[in-house]
């Protein structure tokens, strides 16, 4: 193989990896399946009350799975975060209306990030270019790989 061939595919090899590296978190098609980590409230007086008021639960796919486990997420982990408005009733508070989907996806080059808006499946509030500050800059200071919830948590 002459060498401009050899650098010919390395370009070609790079820019494909790139380009899906590069590309949006895809919408978690039926997260509602996978394996429930934990759930939790949000009230006021909580710092995360402004954007996060309600009770979101967080569900891991079989990869992640294997992150939570060890410690080290490995590539096509997916972890969904589903907040829900809080609805109150005498001594009660049960998960209302959906507010957003909040998704961390692990690629070669990290997580990458994005938040859809309500229930819906295209309207991103948040995306992958944004979530660089937006979503990394907190999620980096989590001691597990960039995760902070825990299976016992
Ligand atoms: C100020 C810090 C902070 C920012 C900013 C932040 N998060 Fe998080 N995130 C957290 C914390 C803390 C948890 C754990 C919540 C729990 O355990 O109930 C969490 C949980 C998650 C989870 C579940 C996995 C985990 O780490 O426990 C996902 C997915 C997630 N966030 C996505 C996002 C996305 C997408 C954005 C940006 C739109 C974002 N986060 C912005 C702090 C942050």
């Amino acid at each position: 193989m002459t060498a401009f061939k050899i650098i010919l595919l390395g370009c070609i090899a790079t820019l494909t990896i790139g380009a899906s590296d590069d590309s949006e978190v895809a919408y978690p098609q039926g997260f509602r399946e996978w394996t429930h980590v934990t759930s939790s409230y949000v009230g006021e007086g909580n710092p995360s009350f402004p954007k996060y008021a309600g009770i979101h639960h967080i569900y891991a796919n079989q990869p992640a799975m294997t992150g939570y486990r060890t410690g080290a997420f490995p590539l096509g982990s997916v972890i969904a975060f589903d907040l829900h408005a809080p609805k109150t009733g005498p001594g009660s508070i049960q998960p209302g209306a959906r507010m957003l989907v909040d998704v961390m996806e692990k690629r070669r080059d990290g997580w990458r990030f994005i938040e859809f808006l309500g229930d819906s499946r295209t309207e991103v509030a948040v995306t992958g270019a944004q979530g660089v500050t937006r979503c990394m800059a907190c999620h980096t200071k989590a001691q597990r790989d960039g995760v902070f919830s825990r299976l016992d948590g």
